[in-house]
């Protein structure tokens, strides 16, 4: 009995799998914001840094083009994405982009949470910042409401919707949930070797400590034996 108990709840335990903000935030940039921001320094197979698998990695960059030549006729040519690729733009072209988004272009992601101004908490502060605008407000065109921006308006369609996600780990996707956990992600993929960088600092000191003792004792030890003449 007590088997099948602790059986049942390794189970569950496997199913809700949890995830990381940073994890949640990969798949609301790759279900949402991917439509319309590029990741024009970061690989695919940089996800692997994130716990993405490689099998998903592959999948992923497979779903995406990248420019791979000129044909026979001198057309270019395009490829599926190899997981050495960067996580490039969606649209082919900065004018593309601007003509797809009423003129406004929609910043690369890469180095947003250490480049935007006010930081990861001014990324979530927009975000949750849409909302219906009183009445008689005049928006120009392609433009949206949105609290945080500093004329009240963005070239940015409100990306974030209660329940937009259906996160793999069972968290419930609010918008500042949401906005939270893609922030995240963006501030990991501004430093995707922060993790990295702390454990060799914490190595190199830890080194260095024991060096330091270690010196110490023989210092001792040297200064003993000149001290004492027999
Ligand atoms: C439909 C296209 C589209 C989608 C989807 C989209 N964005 Fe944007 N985003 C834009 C555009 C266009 C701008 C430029 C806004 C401007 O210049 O006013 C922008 C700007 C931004 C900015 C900079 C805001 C500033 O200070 O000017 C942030 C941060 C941002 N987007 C985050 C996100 C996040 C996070 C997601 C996914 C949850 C997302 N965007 C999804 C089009 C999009």
């Amino acid at each position: 009995m007590k088997r099948f108990f602790i059986a049942t709840l390794l189970l569950a335990g496997g199913s809700a799998h949890a995830s990381t903000p940073e994890q949640r935030g990969f798949q609301v940039f790759r279900q949402i914001c991917s439509s319309c921001h590029s990741l024009n320094y970061v690989t695919y197979s940089d996800l692997t840094g994130l716990g993405v698998s490689v099998p998903d990695i592959k999948s992923y960059a497979s779903q995406h083009q990248v420019p791979d030549g000129l044909d026979e006729d001198g057309d270019p040519k395009t490829r599926p994405a190899h997981p050495s690729d960067h996580i490039g733009s969606p649209y082919p072209s900065e004018s593309m982009a601007r003509m797809a988004n009423h003129g406004g272009l929609p910043p690369d992601f890469s180095r947003l949470a250490l480049t935007q101004e006010g930081g990861p908490q001014r990324i979530i502060h927009i975000l949750k910042s849409y909302t219906a605008p009183p009445a008689g407000t005049k928006l120009p065109l392609g433009a949206f409401y949105n609290t945080a921006m500093p004329h009240l308006h963005i070239a940015m369609p409100q990306p974030l919707h209660d329940g937009q996600v259906k996160y793999a780990d069972g968290t419930t996707a609010t918008i500042p949930q949401m906005a939270n956990d893609v922030t995240a992600f963006l501030n990991w993929t501004a430093r995707p070797h922060l993790k990295a960088r702390h454990q060799t600092g914490i190595f190199v000191l830890a080194y260095l400590a024991g060096l330091a003792v270690l010196l110490g004792i023989l210092k001792r030890r040297v200064w003993k034996r000149l001290k004492s003449p027999e």
